[in-house]
């Protein structure tokens, strides 16, 4: 069947948003096709060749960012926080594995998010649910919670600005391989797990000083004073997908919002527009993969994505659950490697673990999300197949979102002093550093 950026349009949708004014949802489209592109398709394509290497088991996959990134907390300080900790994880797991390690941001764009009830109530009042602010705003209000189609244009001034800082970053100096010590977060600094990582900082300077002495340095060496993140967001607001896809040089159709994509849990239906949007462009994308999924729909699924079976173009990200990827992960994984199908594997060990705390937020627990993590890798182990990376939910602030961990052992009463999630909760900069070394012993092992 023929495809179009626009032919999911024929398809039944889930997660959209009844924008009430047609005619400025049409102007404000029409102006974002006419917009710059965010990434360009080269850059797309270099990253599904890195992808293709962590499929093989070359490289691994680090990805993460906000659940929901939002217009109120957009400042460099945010972004420069969290492009710290990546480095610093990224560290962590470079020398653990001894293999390279793929950055990839939930930044830059991830602003539309499905939710799973259309309205919420709160003291007897019924509102349509928040939806991201790139659809409408937190604030519990009738009006707050309008979608407006200007949020569009916001999103992506954002997603420019942000990218901008984040490619500044990357190559103008903060990412070379002296500076280490200065990637350590302030308020990790000085606990036991800041001082792991100055332990790790230091090893990696003897290094550089014993590479310096054989002549080798990082200004004569771009790979040990540049980083490359590239970015990637749930695409599933598909009017502002589809205003970013354009076509390059090659003739292909690529979307230009990010460098990845991704097709959530809950809008992977095979007969619906966002799996019909997806075929269709040629990014390296990714497919969440929770416990409701069968091996035959994983296959067809699989088939339709990536019909020519293309190394580092599917990333399956499998958010079951630490009580239930014992249970429904093999199956799959089984089924993917006999067919002899090419997929990065990844753990979103955050999804499958939401639970109420005893004070009434919406947390996660550290050692379920571990336990996940190790189980993903263990089940990998017992197939000989390919564990590539790891999908997270993080900031590189000191907010407490999560409980647990052994390095800031939050407890669900200290939820409350430092709750900033627009959406999901967050691993903070500790515990996401914390998991990174436990994830380095069980990649050694
Ligand atoms: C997400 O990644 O923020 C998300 C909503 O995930 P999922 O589709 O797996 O529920
Ligand atoms: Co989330």
């Amino acid at each position: 069947m023929s495809w179009t950026p626009s032919s999911w349009r024929e398809f039944p949708i889930k997660q959209q948003p009844t924008y009430q004014d047609q005619n400025l949802l049409k102007e404000v489209e029409s102006k974002l096709s006419s917009y710059p592109p965010l990434i360009f398709a080269g850059e797309a394509r270099t990253l599904k060749e890195k992808l293709a290497k962590v499929g093989r088991g070359e490289a691994f996959l680090l990805q993460g960012g906000d659940c929901a990134e939002s217009f109120s907390d957009f400042n460099s300080l945010n972004i420069k926080n969290l492009f710290k900790l990546m480095l610093q994880m990224n560290m962590v797991l470079m020398y653990s594995t001894g293999k390279p390690i793929i950055k990839v941001g939930r930044i830059a764009g991830q602003f539309a998010k499905p939710r799973s009830s259309d309205f919420e109530e709160i003291d007897g009042v019924k509102l349509p649910s928040y939806r991201g602010d790139i659809i409408n705003n937190i604030e519990f209000t009738e009006e707050a919670r309008v979608p407006n189609p200007h949020n569009m244009i916001k999103a992506y001034n954002q997603g420019a600005a942000t990218l901008n800082l984040v490619r500044a970053f990357a190559r103008g100096g903060l990412a070379d391989l002296n500076k280490v010590h200065q990637w350590n977060l302030d308020f990790i600094k000085d606990n036991p797990l800041g001082q792991k990582y100055d332990e790790l900082s230091k090893k990696i300077d003897r290094s550089m000083k014993f590479m310096a002495a054989c002549g080798l340095t990082s200004d004569m060496v771009p790979q040990l004073h540049q980083t490359t993140l590239f970015t990637s967001h749930e695409a599933l607001l598909l009017n502002y997908e589809e205003a970013m896809t354009r076509k390059d040089e090659t003739g292909k159709w690529y979307d230009c919002s990010a460098h990845m994509l991704w097709i959530g849990d809950r809008t992977r239906d095979l007969t619906e527009a966002h799996i019909e949007y997806f075929r269709g462009i040629h990014n390296p994308i990714g497919c969440k993969v929770g416990p409701s999924m069968n091996e035959d729909e994983l296959i067809n699924l699989i088939n339709v994505l990536n019909p020519d079976n293309e190394e580092g173009r599917l990333n399956l990200i499998v958010r079951m659950g630490a009580s239930k990827i014992r249970e429904y992960f093999p199956k799959l994984l089984k089924r993917v490697r006999d067919e002899g199908k090419h997929v990065v594997w990844s753990c979103d060990p955050m999804h499958g673990n939401v639970e109420k705390s005893s004070t009434g937020f919406k947390t996660r627990d550290f050692d379920n999300i571990l336990s996940e993590v190790a189980q993903f890798f263990e089940i990998h182990k017992e197939m000989g197949t390919v564990a590539g990376g790891i999908h997270l939910e993080m900031t590189g602030n000191d907010v407490t979102e999560c409980t647990g961990s052994t390095s800031c052992p939050i407890t669900a009463s200290d939820l409350a002093s430092r709750y900033h999630t627009q959406c999901d909760p967050r691993l903070n900069a500790n515990q996401a550093l914390e998991l990174a070394f436990m994830l380095g012993e069980i990649i050694k092992d």
